[in-house]
């Protein structure tokens, strides 16, 4: 992504084009990022890091993350990244499962983990990046460094993401990932030379890592990174100051924007931009209408996963849009709506949304979890000698269906996994933490249909006995797991119940909670317990 534009005319172009929360600014070209780099590489290599370990990064969008990320793919080792609204336990789980050797944070973000440490015997070092030790070490390290060699199937970067149960699982991706995130970051994000592109999405998120670092800086385009919250003001101030050309960014903060009125967009010139996409979320018709409107361009739905490691699903600059729908699946993919056993169904017909396995970025492991991974598969794959038409299919846990023309319309999730503002938030984690809260005897979280964020967590909690269901207690309880779990997956919307629907086995029927929120019907209840 970066050291082959070295020695080129590309290496004095600006790679990086930041700004901070405070106005701030810092810009790196291709050279300096290189360079940068290098440094980076060398200190974790006099550290004793090498190819295999897990490195994370704990920080907000300042350069150093840019730079870290890259130093590590050049030592060989695996990049993890956190989103830094985590607190303790999310950051716990994930750095415990993956035995991280070492962990890039800031000063602030360094006291949610150091309380933990504990619990972290692997976890060797705690590299605080705006500490004078560090930067006095960093700027010690020589700027050139030999990368390790690494083979396509090699890990590269690893993310945690959620699902329905148990913890958070480290999905793995490898080097040959490349491909794919380079030919869908060309064709389908158009890129050019003389872009200036903007990611909207932070690297904790698979996003912001493919399409907020590694495939722009392989083709080599000027990145633009903003540091702060989103403000609808300062994103307008941005695209125009920087004349963004092409806009990666999610339906909640495009309908976020939508809410302000036509007014913000009017006061800004934003003649640069020419291309716009959106992912994460399904995104809605009324969006795609107001960007045609105020921008004089339609929003590009793309479909994809972390799991998937690129975009899949893609609406090109050049095609005709179906409003409402993800698109068509990119070229040199097999996908079908298939039944649960993996047969493929008729066009018109719900279905799981699946994919022949095979492509160049789909994840190579969940980590240390070989019976999870191979749940994702139905029939031959990961047989060492299935080939790609009887390697049967990845089931996406997405609900969707195809039109006659071969376009692909977004159903729903299979699961009870939540997307609140375009983030996965898994049930069974928010649920813990409430559990841990002295008040709760059991709680039941799902997500809840918003017009603005697409779903909220809204959390359904059995007090313990004698204890008040004041109002007071549910703001207790939402500040609670902001402030144990993570910042944007607390519940927007609380209700005390007095029993949750249960399976026999006991499990949470969060099924029947989202059908009473509803007012849906309940649907199948044989194996319910007495409710
Ligand atoms: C959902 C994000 C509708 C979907 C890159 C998927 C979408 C999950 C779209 C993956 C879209 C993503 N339309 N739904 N265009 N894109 N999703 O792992 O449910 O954070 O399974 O990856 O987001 O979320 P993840």
């Amino acid at each position: 992504a970066i050291d082959r534009h070295v020695g080129t005319p590309v290496e004095s172009k600006t790679a990086l084009l930041w700004e901070g929360d405070n106005g701030a600014t810092a810009s790196y070209s291709f050279c300096e990022m290189a360079r940068l780099s290098n440094q980076y590489a060398n200190f974790l290599t006099s550290l004793g890091v090498a190819k295999g370990d897990r490195v994370f990064l704990f920080l907000p969008r300042i350069p150093v993350l840019y730079a870290a990320f890259l130093g590590i793919l050049k030592t060989g080792a695996i990049a993890g990244s956190l989103f830094s609204a985590f607190q303790q336990q999310a950051l716990v789980d994930r750095l415990e499962n993956s035995s991280a050797k070492v962990l890039f944070t800031t000063k602030e973000l360094s006291a949610r983990v150091a309380g933990a440490k504990a619990k972290l015997p692997n976890l060797q070092h705690i590299i605080i990046v705006d500490s004078p030790e560090f930067l006095g070490a960093i700027a010690k390290q020589p700027d050139t460094f030999a990368c390790v060699h690494t083979k396509p199937e090699d890990y590269s970067f690893m993310l945690y993401t959620s699902g329905t149960t148990g913890k958070p699982k480290g999905v793995v991706h490898v080097h040959n990932g490349i491909l794919h995130e380079y030919a869908t970051a060309k064709y389908v994000l158009d890129l050019r030379p003389d872009d200036i592109y903007w990611c909207t999405a932070d690297p904790g998120w698979v996003t912001g890592i493919v399409y907020g670092i590694l495939s722009p800086w392989m083709l080599g385009v000027t990145m633009l990174v903003h540091a702060g919250r989103f403000d609808p003001d300062v994103w307008y101030g941005l695209l125009e100051k920087y004349k963004v050309t092409v806009w990666y960014t999610a339906p909640t903060a495009i309908r976020m924007l939508m809410s302000k009125g036509d007014a913000p967009v009017k006061a800004h010139n934003l003649t640069a931009l020419r291309h716009l996409c959106s992912v994460g979320e399904p995104l809605n018709p009324e969006a795609i209408r107001w960007g045609v409107k105020v921008f004089g361009l339609a929003f590009h739905d793309t479909w994809w996963q972390t799991e998937t490691g690129a975009m899949m699903m893609v609406n090109f600059r050049g095609m005709d849009i179906k409003i409402g729908s993800m698109g068509v699946p990119f070229p040199g993919l097999e996908a079908a709506i298939v039944d649960d056993t993996g047969n493929p169904l008729p066009n018109k017909t719900e279905g799981n949304l699946a994919f022949r396995p095979g492509w160049p970025s789909m994840m190579a492991a969940i980590w240390q979890n070989e019976e999870k991974y191979t749940s994702y598969f139905v029939n031959n794959w990961p047989a060492s000698n299935a080939s790609r038409s009887d390697a049967g299919w990845y089931i996406s846990g997405d609900h969707a269906w195809k039109d006659d023309d071969g376009y692909y319309w977004f159903i729903g999730r299979a699961d009870d996994v939540i997307k609140t503002s375009g983030e996965r938030v898994g049930p069974f984690e928010v649920e813990s933490a409430l559990v841990e809260h002295p008040a709760v005897t059991e709680a039941g979280v799902i997500g809840k249909p918003d017009e603005l964020r697409g779903e909220i967590v809204k959390a359904f909690v059995v007090l313990k006995p004698g204890t008040k269901p004041t109002e007071e207690l549910k703001a207790e309880l939402s500040e609670y797991v902001k402030k144990h779990l993570a910042g944007h997956a607390y519940p927007r919307e609380i209700e005390f119940i007095d029993k949750l629907p249960k399976t026999r086995s006991g499990k949470i029927m969060r099924r029947i909670l989202k059908a009473k929120e509803m007012g849906l019907p309940i649907g199948d209840t044989s194996t319910l317990e007495e409710y």
